[in-house]
């Protein structure tokens, strides 16, 4: 049997590849990977436990129900970040506004996170897979301070590491620090990430897509011819059209499109003029995976990981996934 390296001997020996770093996002990237088998732990048990299905009673400031597990999974993450002393600051798509952390132990931490602590909100209660999305970032304002919203307000070509976490039919830890993108899969019976995955690449074309179709004749013109002469005919060379997958999970479609290759698009329509995906919680971390891993990620005319943010829960048009496919896309954008 091979040796199984576990996520934390491969963060250590990966260590040496950072000039001059000090161990604090190593130790960050573990931080992540104990809150998220809590976590994981948590959603595999959901049903049996008390008060953790269903909607907690509250609306998030973009004005979605807030379901219990995401405020669970949000606090499991800020206790976390704020015990670990390397982040400063963190700001998440289930709070208001962003939190700097307050005690002179944080405030010497270099780093800030911005995450979705629950991906998936509609696949809680009905036990499909759902996710947690993560972006790193170096703080821009000094050490030894309070953060600032400037230190969130990066954009995407400046993140340290970005990962995700899928909570499906195992739980698989997905991450890049800019250097090829490794996948990790927790083995319950040692409670340990193991590398499954190296080098993920992403296919460079595919068979498959993923948009949320109810949304066809609500979403620019261009994108709907793209569906109906690409997705939907059977082009010369193939015996059938591609396949429709769409899952709901942003993280669980991504992870899918990663290893099969394929198209995912949530397009700006009429009842959402901005589009769904919020920039800096999902957009950006997947958008630096994708690329690490072959793929590309657009607006449709804008790079994504070009983004100027303008505001924290900013949302935006979002195609992601293999090469070819994406760019075929953007071929039917005037
Ligand atoms: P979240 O649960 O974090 O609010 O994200 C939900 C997102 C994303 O995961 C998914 O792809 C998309 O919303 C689904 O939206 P539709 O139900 O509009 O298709
Ligand atoms: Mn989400
Ligand atoms: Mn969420």
């Amino acid at each position: 049997m091979k040796k199984l390296v576990t996520l934390h001997e491969f963060i250590m020996d990966r260590q040496a590849d950072f000039p001059y770093a000090t161990g604090e996002l190593s130790r960050l990237l573990s931080d992540i990977a104990v809150a998220s088998k809590v976590v994981s732990k948590d959603v595999r048990r959901a049903g049996l436990l008390e008060d953790f299905l269903g909607a907690q009673g509250s609306t998030n400031v973009q004005g979605e129900e807030q379901q219990k597990l995401d405020v669970i999974a949000d606090n499991q993450f800020i206790q976390m970040f704020q015990s670990g002393g390397e982040v400063c600051g963190i700001a998440s798509e289930e709070n208001d506004d962003f939190m700097a952390f307050e005690t002179e132990y944080s405030k010497k931490g270099k780093y800030v996170v911005l995450f979705d602590p629950l991906d998936g909100s509609s696949n809680i209660d009905v036990n499909v897979s759902i996710g947690t999305i993560f972006s790193i970032y170096r703080r821009k304002s000094e050490v030894g301070t309070k953060a600032t919203l400037e230190d969130m307000m990066q954009v995407g070509s400046e993140q340290i590491a970005a990962g995700y976490v899928l909570y499906g039919s195992s739980t698989m830890l997905v991450y890049t620090t800019g250097r090829g993108v490794n996948g990790f899969t927790l083995d319950p019976s040692i409670g340990e990430f193991c590398l499954s995955h190296p080098d993920m690449k992403m296919p460079e074309t595919g068979r498959l897509y993923a948009m949320n179709e109810g949304n066809i004749n609500i979403c620019e013109s261009g994108l709907k011819e793209y569906i109906e002469t690409y997705c939907q005919q059977t082009l010369p060379g193939a015996s059938r059209p591609y396949s429709g997958r769409y899952i709901g999970s942003l993280v669980a479609d991504f992870h899918r499109n990663l290893i099969k290759g394929g198209i995912y698009i949530y397009p700006d329509t009429e009842t959402d003029p901005e589009g769904k995906l919020r920039l800096l919680y999902e957009c950006n971390p997947l958008a630096f995976i994708a690329e690490q891993a072959g793929g590309l990620a657009t607006t449709g005319r804008q790079r994504v990981m070009d983004i100027v943010p303008e505001k924290l829960h900013q949302r935006i048009p979002y195609i992601v996934g293999s090469k070819t496919m994406v760019e075929q896309a953007m071929s039917f954008l005037k």
